[in-house]
């Protein structure tokens, strides 16, 4: 049997600058109330142009790192919409940034789904016998990708990232992904698209559609790559584009409202960040516990999609097997 991927540490960064509904009142054509009411989103945090998605990623990953009983990281993977330039990728400046030169670092590009990408990416050089221990990142600045005066994008969006490291265990241990699902559907390429440079463009409705059916199909076909039943559930941790589309995407699945996780309100949509930053911050406050059955689901620009289940692992003590020699 191949080695299971299993998450041993969590991090996650916010610029400290933050955006009210009120405050892009001020500057466009739009309302606390209509935001609020569309999305859920109450603010969100915006980097400023001191601040790249590469210092977001080395920000998150110490975080992880510093929280995990590892003694090293054997390969990077960064899930970003905006790195920094075009070209190199951002990975291997923020291993070289993080002290870990020499080990593979790349990027992956799946839109609002790149971390459940990265984080197959990640299992795979797990598995192949590549590494050990992988840290996966999902970072973005997706604020500055809208025409700063489009009401119709500008308010979804904030920056952030998060970070998580993955080891090589047991399929049957708590923090084990099962199975990744992944899809995509380029067909829909132009419903969520940017030029290379350019603005954001979005053709909301349609999306949201996608968003609701992609993300519910994914996750149901995660559980039973699990072996669960959905009602054994205990935490839904949806992507963050807003909250009517994950709180559609629960009630489809039959997963009470009380275990979706949100920080929507607070962060707005941060892409590839989304999921790794509401696990740190719900396993900071407690909403995420060890033994909580969770399954993570995200759909994006592209039209990418994906889902995974994992149980919550304790990551308070280190386990047996969480360390290796390099
Ligand atoms: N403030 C005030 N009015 C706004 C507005 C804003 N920020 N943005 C749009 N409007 C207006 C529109 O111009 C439109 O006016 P009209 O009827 O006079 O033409 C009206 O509000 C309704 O627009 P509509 O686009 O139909 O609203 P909606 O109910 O579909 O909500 C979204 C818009 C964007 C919130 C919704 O479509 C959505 O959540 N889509 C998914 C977006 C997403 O999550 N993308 C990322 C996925 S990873």
């Amino acid at each position: 049997m191949s080695p299971a991927a299993v998450l041993a540490a969590v991090g996650a960064a916010l610029p400290p600058h933050t955006v009210s509904n009120d405050d892009l009142a001020a500057r466009m054509d739009t309302s606390d109330e209509w935001i609020r009411s569309r999305t859920g989103i109450t603010s969100r945090h915006v980097a400023g142009i001191d601040q790249s998605t590469a210092d977001l990623a080395v920000q998150a990953a110490a975080q992880a790192l510093n929280g995990s009983y590892s003694p090293g990281v054997d390969a990077l993977v960064v899930a970003t919409t905006t790195p920094d330039r075009c070209c190199p990728a951002t990975a291997p400046t923020v291993a070289a940034r993080l002290g870990l030169t020499g080990v593979p670092a790349h990027d992956v590009a799946a839109g609002c789904t790149g971390f459940l990408y990265a984080l197959a990416t990640a299992a795979g050089l797990i598995a192949a016998g590549t590494a050990e221990t992988v840290l996966v990142i999902g970072a973005d600045r997706l604020a500055s990708l809208p025409r700063p005066d489009d009401r119709t994008t500008v308010p979804l969006f904030g920056d952030g990232a998060g970070a998580v490291l993955l080891r090589r265990g047991d399929a049957d241990e708590a923090g084990a992904l099962a199975p990744i699902v992944l899809g995509s559907d380029g067909t829909c390429a132009d419903l969520i698209a940017a030029a290379c440079p350019g603005t954001l463009h979005m053709g909301g409705a349609d999306v949201f559609r996608h968003a609701v059916e992609r993300m519910s199909t994914a996750s149901r076909r995660a559980a039973t790559a699990a072996g669960w039943d959905l009602a054994a559930v205990d935490r839904l941790v949806p992507h963050q584009a807003n909250s009517r589309i994950t709180s559609f995407v629960a009630r489809r699945l039959g997963v009470p409202d009380a275990r979706r996780l949100s920080n929507v309100a607070h962060v707005g949509n941060t892409g590839g960040a989304s999921i790794p930053l509401l696990l740190t911050q719900a396993h900071a406050d407690g909403r995420l516990q060890s033994g909580h059955r969770t399954l993570l689901t995200a759909f994006g620009a592209g039209l990418p999609w994906g889902a995974v289940a994992l149980t919550w692992p304790d990551l308070t003590h280190p386990t047996e097997g969480a360390g290796h020699d390099r």
